[in-house]
């Protein structure tokens, strides 16, 4: 069944020239690109994004790194898009991320961690329509 997630190319990724390469991964991954797009975050913004994790440790660090610099939000789209998604990206933390995932080659520490996959179909329709209005989502076909 063709489903939704949604990706975003971290700072750390997009400093490091790394916005190119990691996007390459995702079209010869077999994903369907509906949405892409170029953005800032507001600090604000983060904070609302990672909402879920307001009460972790790392709360502060992690919205402060989302709002330091240029991101690449998308919204994709693949059979089973959420954990296939997840397996091209790798563990969490890099140190554990398997050969050839986008953070075991791009990723500097948990925290820069590369990118972000969505862990439900539930928050990936929540986290694309968090920055994508329908309007924007176009199926490539
Ligand atoms: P992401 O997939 O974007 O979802 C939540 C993020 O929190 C995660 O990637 C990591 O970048 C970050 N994170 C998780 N654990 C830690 C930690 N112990 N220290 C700093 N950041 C963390």
């Amino acid at each position: 069944m063709t489903n939704r997630t949604f990706a975003i190319i971290k700072p750390d990724a997009v400093k490091n020239n790394n916005t190119g390469l990691i996007f390459d991964h995702i079209l010869k991954a077999g994903f369907n690109v509906l949405s892409a797009r170029l953005i800032k975050m507001t600090l604000a913004q983060a904070e609302g994004f990672y909402g879920v994790h307001a009460e972790r440790p790392f709360f502060g660090e992690l919205t402060e790194f989302m709002s330091s610099g240029q991101c690449m939000v998308l919204a994709l789209e693949k059979d089973n898009a959420v954990p296939a998604w997840r397996e091209t990206i790798g563990a969490t933390n890099p140190e554990e991320a398997a050969e050839g995932t986008i953070r075991r080659l791009f990723a500097t520490s948990i925290g820069e961690n590369a990118v972000h996959g969505s862990d439900s179909d539930e928050n990936a329709q929540k986290e694309i329509a968090f920055f994508f209005p329908d309007t924007e989502l176009i199926a490539n076909n």
